[in-house]
């Protein structure tokens, strides 16, 4: 039944306990669309968009967050806090505003976008802009969560990580086997190590056949994994991953070297294309950060990659509509403007057609 949310679908795979409340804002679910033009750009049997922008607050965080969320009712937090480049600020700052927990977001200033800072302040969570970084804002909630018992809810807390995995479950449920790549966007390094873990248990628990190779994409610019040592100032266009010094980077590699996948990095300029070319050829208008998945597939196809015969899935981990301010950067149609006159209208049309 749609709606229900990930706790009440795979409670049977989450940490869920006779006291466990099973909220929901209606996350998972989200629609897995098969590519239209871009499968054959790459020359690839199938290639699918899992489209997690589809979530209650437009991002997958909500996966997680309600997880964090469940257990931190249960077990009668106080409060909860986050470190944010916005979609886990806008998850929490939601969750926190519809169960009744104090949220408290601490943001880099000037490092998020506007609609992800409406979305925060909107569900009225505190918010700290701090003049500075992700990685140094995370490093000082870390430490006020430890000493005032607040709950964190970055991806340092587990429970974040169990329930971004239903990701993983919910591809093989609807493909009804798993494909052989999984591509999506690397930042604090969560989110692949959710879908490796999720992936891995289907398999244990006999209920697939095999395993995707993980593929994580970084921002050129805030490639800690891939230079394999951190950023002290990560730059990139893609402000979700502007990370330098991710807290689950020893969990990406694992899941990277034992998925025999690889962890690359992709320039802005590459992002940017991929992210025209997702809004133009499938009518999917994604984050920057998103589109890394998609600009990483299609620079291993120019690298000399094989995608025949191949099945890859990417995860488009947030809307476009997060991040409105940065379509400038992408090739956007141009806007006629007209007197209001069925004749203007007429010509405008005529004429734009004959361009
Ligand atoms: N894509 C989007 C749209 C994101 O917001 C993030 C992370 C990622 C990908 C990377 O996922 O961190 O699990 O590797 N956003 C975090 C935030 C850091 O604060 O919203 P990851």
């Amino acid at each position: 039944m749609p709606g229900t949310g990930i706790l009440n679908l795979y409670r049977e795979f989450l940490p869920v306990t006779e006291s466990t409340p099973l909220i929901t804002l209606g996350e998972g679910a989200t629609p897995l669309v098969r590519s239209a033009q871009l499968s054959k750009l790459v020359e690839c049997e199938d290639l699918f968009f899992k489209l997690e922008g589809s979530n209650p607050t437009g991002s997958f965080k909500d996966r997680g967050m309600v997880v964090a969320f469940a257990k931190a009712i249960e077990e009668h937090s106080t409060g909860a806090i986050c470190a944010s480049t916005g979609n886990t600020s806008a998850s929490a700052a939601a969750y926190g505003a519809r169960f009744n927990l104090p949220v408290i977001v601490v943001v880099p200033s000037g490092g998020i976008s506007s609609s992800k800072l409406a979305q925060v302040r909107a569900h009225q969570a505190k918010i700290i802009s701090v003049r500075g970084n992700f990685d140094e804002a995370l490093s000082m909630v870390q430490r006020i969560a430890k000493e005032q018992s607040i709950t964190i809810v970055n991806s340092v807390n587990q429970y974040r990580l169990e329930g971004q995995k239903t990701g993983a479950f919910e591809i093989i449920d609807q493909l009804g086997f798993s494909p052989d790549y999984i591509a999506l966007p690397v930042g604090n390094a969560g989110n692949i190590l959710s879908y490796w873990m999720g992936f891995s248990e289907y398999m244990h628990r006999g209920l697939v056949k095999s395993l995707p190779k993980m593929m994580g994409f970084q921002a050129e610019g805030a490639s800690p994994i891939v230079e394999n040592r951190p950023v002290e100032n990560p730059v990139t266009i893609a402000s979700a991953i502007r990370i330098g010094n991710p807290v689950n980077w020893e969990g990406a590699l694992t899941s990277v070297k034992e998925s025999k996948g690889v962890i690359e990095a992709v320039t802005d300029a590459e992002i940017v294309d991929a992210c025209s070319k997702m809004a133009s050829l499938e009518g999917i208008f994604c984050e920057l950060a998103s589109a890394a998945s998609v600009a990483g597939i299609l620079k291993l196809y120019k690298a000399g990659w094989n995608f025949q015969g191949k099945r890859v899935v990417c995860i488009i981990t947030g809307s476009g509509l997060k991040q409105p301010d940065m379509t400038e950067h992408m090739r956007l149609s141009n806007i006629v403007e007209i007197p209001a006159t069925f004749e203007a209208l007429q010509s405008a049309i005529f004429e734009s057609r004959s361009e």
